[in-house]
């Protein structure tokens, strides 16, 4: 049976069954715990745990998840694959154990015929919580399972949570037998390998915190009501109605190794470790398509290090496998074709995909060339100290700096004879993930930690949030906080949080900056104050929260305020994220459909947009995208926003932006109708003219495949070109010629430069050597040797070598000895030049220039006929020359040599 029939299957034995059928939530979700949906439960969480009203009491989805936890491990296993499909059917206080059971075993023990999965019910075993008697009893009515095939386990195995606070249960799991060829009897308890895990059944009842382990947490309360949550994975399933042996052969999957055993021209299931690579090749492909179908970019900070160490592991093991050429394209169609029954949207966005997966291939290509000399290179500095290894740190950089896989770093010094220092890299590399984490963190919410805010939600109920409608409200403080915890007060000089009944501030989201503006009281009693407003954010879905530092006075507990958005500011605002959007529907106009936003930021007066392309823009591209902006604007479009449901809105040609959850209804923002419809929540212009003018100030690369412009908005954009005419008005006046006359005028100055300074280096090369016959008729005779100690003004150390030799040619009748001391840049230069009368004498230019370099505080090298060096006191240079004649008549007088 096709993967995608079973999943058709499972999704209507449930619909049938009074479920509402939910699609997969994008696997990108707005929860700062979580790096991707990594359980079909994630995007149901707020129903859980009461923080949202559920809109059905039954539902059913096969969410798209991925894990990545246990990456090494792909392809070494039967069962790990970090792209999986997770089949849920959920209760939000409906029914419980019971009908869990029964709706579960209904399906896989039902017919072929009737539309189940007709697994033998002999062969299912289950488990079930210690001491979960009711489970134990329910499985032996419902399904009449003998006592030995329902075996107990503990906490560990039989207990589920996220990981992380939230909620959690007692579960029961089921199995099926794939028989003796797999592995000992006995039951999942003796073998998860023969006795396949295919469905757990979540019994949610608590909220849990805390958590230290799988089996360590503290149960914080149950939850309102008893719910239920489960997860069958879809690739298991079909991996035992399909009679395969793991999940990398069943349909959705095999025909990528199939693929790459072509290219490579090695059988798959020959060798283990090559079947280890080709297995991990068809995963990665996979998990990297569904990554960058919803919106994921290679990149080095969690989400976007995820997908790049996916594609790059793919490529590598590609070329382990002997294939050299770009892998890619000729790997991800082949998954594309697989994955789009299920997910057509991958067909629509392939173009945007491709070139962001073949980007990324081409900068890890030559990743590996740079690579590969840099571990060359530490390769021999280790072997020439003689030390045994590399250390961590240079694994690290290798990883870091050059993407090398760590693996690939201990393959390529085994080949070496070398190890690595493996624990230093893996500290180093923990360092690093914390790091990563800890911005993951940073980026979402006010605090990581969210009980403060669901309490004060629960007991208010949501914000009743007025930014689209008012700049001021009249408000009541709801609750205060301090470093995440309540408190009853804030004074003046402080920082702290504020909720408040209703207000006008907007929240950041969207790429839209939060609201600036104040929030005054003047109540009887502490008297009157205010507060400057620093940021505002929307920690859980529907509270509104002020960051804000009181100014003076004290803001109290269910004090009376008045809130204020800063006016100027919101306009600004407003403009630069109409022009954000203006300048998107520009890129795509110019650019073709591909330019895809990927992320954007705007402020009053600024913004940025992040877009797929992967070439520099050329300036007059950028002209096209700055002019179709400004054409928008001219034609004074109309700006709207309209709510509509998600399908509809995609129906209508919308653009969603990745990684944003959107609830039933979502808001479309359209700027001359078509031309521009964009799901968004921001607030924006009444019409394109208000935006005033959009100036693009910038193109630049924000790593593979991606671009970023910056541009500037309203009267930011008219001071930019004012500041602009100021300059060119500067240089009107310097070069006194008309503005258009400019770049010709400097073209010319730069060019006559050039000329001069050439004539200047030839004038002063032709006068040294002129002068040069004049140093030599001035050399003084020491001893019978002919010594030069010239002082060379002005002249830098090419010219004075060429003096110097120069001047030692002409005095080739005799032993002699030249010194030249230069002065160019304020730095002495000194040649020493001896001939081989001179150093058949005892006289060596390596050693002079040692004498000669001290009173300059300088050094130098070279032979016993040419030597040079440099310096650092000008001063210096006639107490060296001094030196110089000294240590020629010392060498003579002391008959050194004959
Ligand atoms: N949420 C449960 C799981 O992921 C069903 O296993």
């Amino acid at each position: 049976m096709k993967t995608a029939e079973i999943r058709r299957r499972f999704l209507s034995h449930f619909e049938r069954a009074g479920h509402t059928v939910v699609p997969s939530a994008p696997l990108l979700l707005d929860d700062p715990n979580l790096l991707f949906v990594n359980a079909g439960m994630v995007p149901f969480k707020p129903y859980f745990l009461k923080q949202e009203t559920p809109p059905f009491d039954r539902a059913a989805s096969v969410q798209k998840c991925v894990r990545t936890l246990d990456i090494e491990e792909v392809g070494k296993t039967t069962r790990h694959g970090t792209f999986f499909q997770m089949n849920g059917n959920f209760s939000f206080g409906d029914y419980f154990k019971a009908g869990a059971i029964e709706h579960a075993w209904s399906l896989i023990t039902g017919s072929l015929d009737d539309g189940a999965l007709g697994i033998d019910p002999e062969a299912v075993w289950v488990t079930v919580l210690d001491g979960d008697d009711e489970a134990r009893g329910l499985w032996r009515e419902i399904a009449g399972l003998p006592d030995e095939r329902i075996q107990a386990r503990g906490l560990l195995d039989n207990y589920w949570h996220m990981g992380v606070e939230g909620p959690g249960g007692p579960c029961s799991e089921i199995y099926v037998d794939r028989g003796p060829q797999f592995g000992p009897d006995g039951g999942p308890v003796v073998d998860e390998d023969r006795f396949l895990e295919i469905w757990n059944l979540v019994f949610m009842q608590e909220e849990i915190t805390n958590v230290r382990a799988k089996d360590d947490f503290d149960v914080v309360a149950p939850l309102p009501s008893k719910n239920i949550d489960t997860g069958m994975g879809l690739e298991r399933v079909a991996y035992l109605l399909q009679g395969k042996e793991n999940l990398y052969e069943i349909d959705q999957v095999f025909p990528v190794i199939a693929r790459a055993s072509e290219l490579s021209g090695r059988t798959y299931g020959a060798d283990a470790d090559a079947d280890v690579r080709f297995r991990v090749v068809a995963d990665h492909v996979r998990s990297g398509l569904m990554l960058m179908g919803d919106g994921v970019t290679p990149g080095n900070e969690a989400r976007g290090y995820v997908l790049r160490r996916l594609l790059r592991r793919a490529v590598r093991s590609m070329r382990l496998l002997g294939y050299e050429d770009p892998a890619l394209p000729q790997l991800l169609p082949v998954s594309k074709d697989l994955m789009k029954e299920s997910y057509p949207e991958l067909e629509v966005d392939f173009a945007r995909i491709e070139q962001v997966a073949y980007a990324e291939e081409d900068s890890f290509r030559q990743t590996l060339g740079k690579g590969t000399q840099i571990f060359d290179l530490a390769v021999s500095t280790v072997k020439r100290e003689g030390r045994g290894g590399l250390s961590g740190d240079a694994a690290f950089t290798l990883h870091d700096t050059y993407g090398f896989p760590i693996d690939l770093t201990l393959e390529m010094a085994a080949e070496q004879g070398l190890e690595v220092d493996a624990d230093g890299f893996r500290s180093l590399m923990a360092e690093q993930k914390a790091r990563a984490k800890a911005d993951a963190k940073a980026k979402k919410g006010v605090h990581a930690d969210t009980t403060a805010y669901r309490e004060t939600l629960d007991a208010h109920g949501p914000t009743d949030w007025q930014a689209y409608t008012t700049l001021s409200t009249q408000s009541r403080v709801l609750a205060l906080l301090s470093e995440g915890a309540p408190v009853p007060a804030i004074s003046a000089g402080s920082i702290g949080e504020v909720v408040l009944d209703r207000t006008p501030f907007y929240a950041e989201s969207g790429g839209q900056n939060a609201d600036a503006g104040t929030i005054s009281w003047e109540n009887a009693g502490p008297g009157r104050g205010t507060a400057e407003v620093l940021d505002v954010q929307r920690p859980i879905k529907g509270l509104v929260v002020h960051q804000l530092r009181v100014l003076e006075g004290e803001l109290t507990l269910d004090a009376q305020v008045s809130a204020d958005v800063d006016p100027e500011w919101r306009t600004g605002a407003r403009q630069a994220h109409s022009g954000t959007h203006v300048v998107h529907a520009a890129l795509r106009e110019v650019l073709g459909p591909t330019a895809l936003q990927s992320g954007s930021y705007n402020r009053p007066g600024y913004l940025r947009l992040d877009f797929g392309w992967n070439n520099a823009l050329s300036p007059e591209q950028l002209h096209d995208v700055e002019h179709a902006s400004n054409r928008a604007l001219r034609e004074d479009l109309a700006v709207s926003a309209q709510y509509m449901t998600l399908p509809e809105a995609k129906e209508w040609g919308a653009l969603a932006l990745f990684g944003e959850t959107y609830g039933d209804q979502v808001r479309v923002v359209e700027i001359g109708g078509p031309w521009s419809r964009e799901l968004c929540g921001g607030t924006h212009v009444e019409r394109s003219s208000q935006i005033g003018t959009v100036v693009v100030t910038s193109d630049s690369s924000v790593g593979s495949g991606h671009r970023r412009v910056e541009a500037l908005t309203g009267l930011e954009g008219f001071a930019y070109l004012a500041k602009e005419r100021d300059l060119v008005l500067q240089l009107t006046d310097t070069l006194k010629a008309r503005p258009e006359d400019v770049p010709g005028r400097v073209q010319d100055l730069v060019a006559r430069l050039r000329s001069t300074e050439k004539e200047l280096e030839r004038l002063k090369a032709a006068q040294l050597q002129g002068a040069a016959g004049d140093i030599a008729e001035r050399a003084v005779d020491v001893d019978g040797v002919a010594l030069v100690a010239h002082h060379a003004e002005g002249a830098g150390g090419a010219d004075v070598r060429s003096l110097a030799l120069d001047v030692r040619g002409r005095l080739r009748d005799r032993p002699a000895v030249v010194v030249v001391i230069g002065d160019a840049g304020g730095k002495p230069s000194v040649v020493v030049a001896v001939n081989d009368a001179a150093q058949d004498r005892g006289l060596a230019a390596n050693e002079l220039i040692g004498v000669v370099g001290g009173p300059i505080g300088g050094r130098g090298g070279g032979k016993p006929d040419v030597a040079q060096g440099g310096g650092a006191d000008v001063a210096g240079v006639p107490a060296a020359l001094q030196a110089a004649r000294q240590a020629v008549a010392g060498a003579t007088s002391t008959g050194a040599g004959r």
